[in-house]
C-alpha cells in the first residue's frame, strides 16, 4: 500500500488544494489529507467544518481520508506509516520555506517531500486571498468548489 499525505490548514479548501489532492490520489493508493491544527491562528472555519468540506469535495476520488492533527506532521506520518508528503508549489516564492520544511521533516524522521507544480490556473490562489476577496463581496466562484462557495457565503453572512 503506497500512502502519502497532503497537509495544510485548508481554511477553506480551494480549487488549488483540490488539484494537488486529485493528482496525489492518482499517484498513490491512499492519500491522507491532514488538517493541521494551529492554536495560534484563529481560522474562519472550525476544524470540523474544514474536514466536512474536504470530505465532500474529495469523496469522488475514492482513496482520500481526511483527518485533523495537533502536533508535528512527521508524527502524523509515523503513526500512519506514511513515507511521503505531497505539496503544491505555486511559485518560486513558495520554494524557500517549503524546502526548509522538507529538509527539517526529512531530518526529523526520514519522511520524503514530493513537490507538485501547481496548475498555473491556480498559481496565485491561497485560502487567505479567497477569504479576503469574499469578505469584501468579490467573486470567488471560480476559485473554490461550489459547496465551499456556499459555506463561505453563509459564514460571512453571519459575521
Ligand atoms: O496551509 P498551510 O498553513 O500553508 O500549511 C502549513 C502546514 C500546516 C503544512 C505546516 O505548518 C505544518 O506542517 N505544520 C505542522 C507542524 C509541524 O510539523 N511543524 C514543523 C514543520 S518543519
Amino acid at each position: 500500500m503506497r500512502r502519502a499525505v497532503c497537509p495544510g490548514s485548508f481554511d477553506p479548501v480551494t480549487n488549488g488544494h483540490l488539484d494537488i489532492i486529485a493528482r496525489a490520489s492518482r499517484l498513490y493508493d491512499e492519500v491522507y489529507v491532514a488538517v493541521m491544527i494551529n492554536k495560534s491562528k484563529k481560522g474562519l472555519f472550525s476544524i470540523e467544518e474544514r474536514i466536512a468540506l474536504i470530505e465532500e469535495v474529495t469523496a469522488e476520488y475514492g482513496n482520500v481520508r481526511v483527518e485533523s492533527f495537533h502536533g508535528l506532521l512527521v508524527d502524523f506520518c509515523k503513526q500512519r506509516d506514511i513515507p511521503a508528503i505531497v505539496k503544491g508549489l505555486r511559485a518560486v516564492s513558495d520554494f524557500d520555506y517549503e524546502l526548509q520544511m522538507a529538509q527539517m521533516n526529512n531530518g526529523l524522521s526520514g519522511v520524503e517531500t514530493l513537490f507538485v507544480p501547481t496548475n498555473p490556473t491556480y498559481s496565485f490562489l491561497s485560502s487567505s486571498l479567497v477569504k479576503e476577496v469574499a469578505q469584501w463581496g468579490g467573486d470567488v466562484a471560480h476559485l473554490v468548489p461550489p459547496v465551499v462557495l456556499e459555506a463561505l457565503k453563509n459564514k460571512l453572512a453571519r459575521q
